[in-house]
Protein backbone atom coordinates (compact mmCIF):
# COMPACT_ATOMS: atom_id res chain seq x y z
CA UNK A 1 0.00 0.00 0.00
CA UNK A 2 1.13 3.33 -0.41
CA UNK A 3 1.86 5.89 2.38
CA UNK A 4 -0.10 8.89 2.96
CA UNK A 5 1.04 11.56 5.52
CA UNK A 6 -1.84 13.98 7.26
CA UNK A 7 0.08 17.03 9.14
CA UNK A 8 -2.60 18.75 11.19
CA UNK A 9 -2.70 21.90 13.27
CA UNK A 10 -4.89 23.36 15.73
CA UNK A 11 -7.13 23.95 12.41
CA UNK A 12 -8.26 20.24 12.52
CA UNK A 13 -9.65 20.59 16.71
CA UNK A 14 -11.14 24.15 16.16
CA UNK A 15 -14.33 22.51 15.38
CA UNK A 16 -14.35 19.96 18.46
CA UNK A 17 -14.38 23.39 20.06
CA UNK A 18 -10.32 23.65 21.12
CA UNK A 19 -9.26 27.18 20.35
CA UNK A 20 -6.21 27.91 18.08
CA UNK A 21 -3.42 29.85 18.52
CA UNK A 22 -3.46 32.36 15.92
CA UNK A 23 -7.09 33.25 14.71
CA UNK A 24 -8.66 35.95 15.56
CA UNK A 25 -9.74 34.52 19.16
CA UNK A 26 -7.11 32.29 19.43
CA UNK A 27 -4.85 31.72 22.47
CA UNK A 28 -1.68 34.17 21.83
CA UNK A 29 -4.28 37.02 21.45
CA UNK A 30 -5.39 35.81 25.64
CA UNK A 31 -1.76 34.95 26.84
CA UNK A 32 1.72 35.61 26.06
CA UNK A 33 3.93 33.15 24.44
CA UNK A 34 6.86 33.87 27.27
CA UNK A 35 4.87 34.07 29.75
CA UNK A 36 3.39 30.32 29.38
CA UNK A 37 4.89 28.23 26.96
CA UNK A 38 9.04 28.59 27.23
CA UNK A 39 10.65 26.56 30.26
CA UNK A 40 11.67 30.57 31.45
CA UNK A 41 8.35 30.94 32.45
CA UNK A 42 7.86 27.71 34.07
CA UNK A 43 10.84 28.62 36.17
CA UNK A 44 9.32 31.88 36.86
CA UNK A 45 6.54 31.15 37.49
CA UNK A 46 5.36 27.68 37.46
CA UNK A 47 1.70 28.05 39.18
CA UNK A 48 0.64 30.30 35.73
CA UNK A 49 2.43 28.05 33.76
CA UNK A 50 0.76 24.71 35.43
CA UNK A 51 -2.21 26.71 35.28
CA UNK A 52 -2.35 27.38 31.61
CA UNK A 53 -1.94 23.72 30.93
CA UNK A 54 -4.31 22.62 33.46
CA UNK A 55 -7.07 24.67 31.83
CA UNK A 56 -6.13 23.17 28.17
CA UNK A 57 -6.25 19.49 29.61
CA UNK A 58 -9.69 20.47 31.15
CA UNK A 59 -11.12 21.71 28.33
CA UNK A 60 -9.93 18.80 26.28
CA UNK A 61 -11.93 16.53 28.76
CA UNK A 62 -15.05 18.33 27.67
CA UNK A 63 -14.62 17.96 23.72
CA UNK A 64 -14.93 14.85 21.29
CA UNK A 65 -12.82 14.24 18.31
CA UNK A 66 -14.81 15.42 14.78
CA UNK A 67 -15.50 14.23 11.67
CA UNK A 68 -12.24 15.35 9.94
CA UNK A 69 -10.10 13.18 12.96
CA UNK A 70 -12.86 10.26 12.59
CA UNK A 71 -12.85 9.97 8.42
CA UNK A 72 -8.99 10.35 8.32
CA UNK A 73 -9.08 6.51 9.73
CA UNK A 74 -10.88 5.59 6.22
CA UNK A 75 -7.55 5.98 4.60
CA UNK A 76 -6.21 3.40 6.71
CA UNK A 77 -8.35 0.94 4.84
CA UNK A 78 -6.35 1.96 1.27
CA UNK A 79 -3.09 3.48 2.54
CA UNK A 80 -0.82 3.11 5.11
CA UNK A 81 -1.36 6.49 6.92
CA UNK A 82 0.38 8.23 9.48
CA UNK A 83 -0.71 11.54 11.29
CA UNK A 84 2.17 13.93 12.30
CA UNK A 85 1.05 16.98 14.40
CA UNK A 86 1.77 20.13 16.19
CA UNK A 87 -1.73 19.14 18.27
CA UNK A 88 -0.97 18.07 22.02
CA UNK A 89 -4.66 16.95 22.11
CA UNK A 90 -5.75 13.39 22.36
CA UNK A 91 -8.19 13.62 19.58
CA UNK A 92 -6.46 11.67 16.12
CA UNK A 93 -5.64 8.89 19.12
CA UNK A 94 -9.61 9.46 20.39
CA UNK A 95 -10.94 9.08 17.10
CA UNK A 96 -9.06 5.66 16.40
CA UNK A 97 -6.20 6.72 14.85
CA UNK A 98 -3.15 4.32 15.47
CA UNK A 99 -0.20 5.44 14.13
CA UNK A 100 0.26 9.59 15.51
CA UNK A 101 3.46 10.97 15.78
CA UNK A 102 3.33 13.99 18.31
CA UNK A 103 5.82 17.16 17.48
CA UNK A 104 5.17 18.89 20.42
CA UNK A 105 4.24 16.88 23.08
CA UNK A 106 1.30 15.56 24.57
CA UNK A 107 -1.13 17.44 27.32
CA UNK A 108 -2.19 13.95 28.87
CA UNK A 109 1.24 13.60 29.90
CA UNK A 110 4.11 14.87 32.13
CA UNK A 111 7.44 14.61 32.41
CA UNK A 112 10.25 14.76 34.84
CA UNK A 113 12.85 17.91 34.75
CA UNK A 114 15.20 15.83 36.27
CA UNK A 115 15.61 12.55 33.78
CA UNK A 116 12.72 13.62 31.06
CA UNK A 117 11.20 10.22 31.98
CA UNK A 118 7.39 10.32 31.30
CA UNK A 119 3.98 9.96 33.11
CA UNK A 120 0.50 10.73 32.36
CA UNK A 121 -1.61 13.07 34.38
CA UNK A 122 -3.92 11.69 36.43
CA UNK A 123 -7.12 13.74 37.08
CA UNK A 124 -6.56 16.21 34.42
CA UNK A 125 -4.70 18.48 36.90
CA UNK A 126 -0.78 18.97 37.29
CA UNK A 127 0.59 21.11 40.26
CA UNK A 128 3.54 22.69 42.07
CA UNK A 129 4.53 19.71 44.26
CA UNK A 130 4.00 17.10 42.13
CA UNK A 131 7.16 15.16 42.07
CA UNK A 132 8.54 12.45 40.11
CA UNK A 133 10.15 9.46 41.27
CA UNK A 134 13.24 10.90 41.67
CA UNK A 135 11.82 13.67 43.38
CA UNK A 136 12.05 16.10 40.50
CA UNK A 137 9.35 18.67 39.99
CA UNK A 138 6.81 17.81 36.48
CA UNK A 139 6.30 19.29 34.03
CA UNK A 140 3.80 19.15 31.24
CA UNK A 141 5.42 16.60 28.42
CA UNK A 142 5.07 19.06 25.88
CA UNK A 143 7.43 21.26 23.43
CA UNK A 144 7.64 25.00 24.37
CA UNK A 145 9.17 27.51 22.38
CA UNK A 146 13.16 26.85 21.95
CA UNK A 147 13.20 23.69 22.92
CA UNK A 148 13.90 20.46 20.41
CA UNK A 149 11.50 18.47 18.79
CA UNK A 150 12.28 15.39 19.81
CA UNK A 151 10.24 13.41 16.74
CA UNK A 152 11.29 15.84 14.10
CA UNK A 153 13.66 13.42 12.70
CA UNK A 154 11.21 10.55 12.41
CA UNK A 155 8.46 12.58 10.90
CA UNK A 156 10.77 13.60 8.47
CA UNK A 157 11.37 10.18 7.56
CA UNK A 158 7.62 9.17 7.44
CA UNK A 159 7.14 12.41 5.20
CA UNK A 160 10.01 11.50 2.76
CA UNK A 161 8.10 7.87 2.17
CA UNK A 162 4.94 9.97 1.82
CA UNK A 163 2.97 9.51 -1.76
CA UNK A 164 0.58 11.67 -0.36
CA UNK A 165 0.83 14.79 2.06
CA UNK A 166 -2.14 15.91 3.48
CA UNK A 167 -2.22 19.28 4.90
CA UNK A 168 -4.81 20.31 7.58
CA UNK A 169 -5.39 23.50 9.83
CA UNK A 170 -2.22 24.68 10.25
CA UNK A 171 -0.56 28.47 9.77
CA UNK A 172 3.09 26.65 9.27
CA UNK A 173 4.25 29.26 11.13
CA UNK A 174 6.40 27.63 13.57
CA UNK A 175 9.59 25.92 12.66
CA UNK A 176 10.99 23.07 12.48
CA UNK A 177 7.23 21.62 12.31
CA UNK A 178 6.77 23.66 9.48
CA UNK A 179 9.67 22.70 7.38
CA UNK A 180 7.75 19.20 6.64
CA UNK A 181 6.33 20.45 3.88
CA UNK A 182 9.74 20.36 2.23
CA UNK A 183 10.50 16.86 2.74
CA UNK A 184 7.60 15.16 0.92
CA UNK A 185 10.26 15.05 -2.29
CA UNK A 186 8.36 11.69 -3.57
CA UNK A 187 4.62 12.68 -2.85
CA UNK A 188 2.76 12.96 -5.90
CA UNK A 189 -0.10 14.87 -4.27
CA UNK A 190 -0.01 18.04 -1.56
CA UNK A 191 -2.93 18.87 -0.50
CA UNK A 192 -3.76 21.86 1.75
CA UNK A 193 -7.01 21.86 3.39
CA UNK A 194 -7.74 25.81 5.86
CA UNK A 195 -9.95 28.30 6.11
CA UNK A 196 -7.11 30.65 5.68
CA UNK A 197 -4.48 28.97 3.67
CA UNK A 198 -1.46 30.61 3.39
CA UNK A 199 0.73 29.04 0.86
CA UNK A 200 -0.93 28.52 -2.73
CA UNK A 201 2.06 27.34 -4.80
CA UNK A 202 2.58 24.16 -6.42
CA UNK A 203 -0.15 22.48 -4.20
CA UNK A 204 -4.03 21.09 -4.52
CA UNK A 205 -5.68 23.85 -1.58
CA UNK A 206 -8.87 23.35 -0.70
CA UNK A 207 -10.44 26.51 1.07
CA UNK A 208 -13.07 25.97 3.89
CA UNK A 209 -13.50 23.79 7.15
CA UNK A 210 -12.05 21.08 8.01
CA UNK A 211 -15.19 19.01 8.99
CA UNK A 212 -16.65 20.21 5.34
CA UNK A 213 -13.50 19.12 3.21
CA UNK A 214 -12.03 16.14 4.51
CA UNK A 215 -14.95 13.68 4.32
CA UNK A 216 -15.20 14.38 0.73
CA UNK A 217 -11.63 14.58 0.52
CA UNK A 218 -11.03 11.08 1.59
CA UNK A 219 -13.72 9.55 -0.17
CA UNK A 220 -11.86 11.26 -3.58
CA UNK A 221 -9.06 9.31 -2.28
CA UNK A 222 -10.70 5.75 -1.34
CA UNK A 223 -12.36 6.26 -5.09
N1 LIG B 1 -10.73 24.12 9.45
C1 LIG B 1 -9.54 24.22 8.81
N2 LIG B 1 -8.57 25.10 9.16
C2 LIG B 1 -8.83 25.92 10.20
C3 LIG B 1 -10.05 25.87 10.92
C4 LIG B 1 -11.02 24.92 10.51
N3 LIG B 1 -12.21 24.82 11.12
N4 LIG B 1 -10.00 26.82 11.91
C5 LIG B 1 -8.80 27.41 11.81
N5 LIG B 1 -8.09 26.89 10.78
C6 LIG B 1 -6.73 27.20 10.36
C7 LIG B 1 -6.32 28.66 10.43
O1 LIG B 1 -6.64 29.34 9.21
C8 LIG B 1 -4.80 28.54 10.60
O2 LIG B 1 -4.14 28.42 9.34
O3 LIG B 1 -5.86 26.54 11.27
C9 LIG B 1 -4.64 27.24 11.37
C10 LIG B 1 -4.32 27.44 12.83
O4 LIG B 1 -3.06 28.07 12.90
P1 LIG B 1 -2.40 28.29 14.33
O5 LIG B 1 -3.41 28.83 15.28
O6 LIG B 1 -1.13 29.03 14.11
O7 LIG B 1 -2.08 26.80 14.84
P2 LIG B 1 -0.87 25.87 14.40
O8 LIG B 1 -0.48 26.13 12.99
O9 LIG B 1 -1.27 24.49 14.77
O10 LIG B 1 0.32 26.36 15.39
C11 LIG B 1 1.51 25.64 15.34
O11 LIG B 1 2.33 26.96 17.18
O12 LIG B 1 1.97 27.94 19.21
C12 LIG B 1 2.52 26.86 18.59
O13 LIG B 1 2.92 24.79 19.58
C13 LIG B 1 1.89 25.58 19.04
O14 LIG B 1 1.55 23.56 17.77
C14 LIG B 1 1.34 24.97 17.77
C15 LIG B 1 2.15 25.65 16.69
Amino acid sequence: MKNIVVFTGAGISAESGLSTFRDSNGLWKKYKIEDVATFGAFIKNPRLVLNFYNLRRKQLLKVEPNIAHISLNELQYKFNLTIVTQNIDDLHERSGTKNVIHLHGKLTESKSIIDNKIYDIVGGELNVGDYCKKGGQLRPNVVWFGEAVPNMDLAIEVVRKASILIIIGTSLQVYPAATIIDYAINAERIILVDTNPSIYKGIEVFKGKATEIIPDLVRGLLS
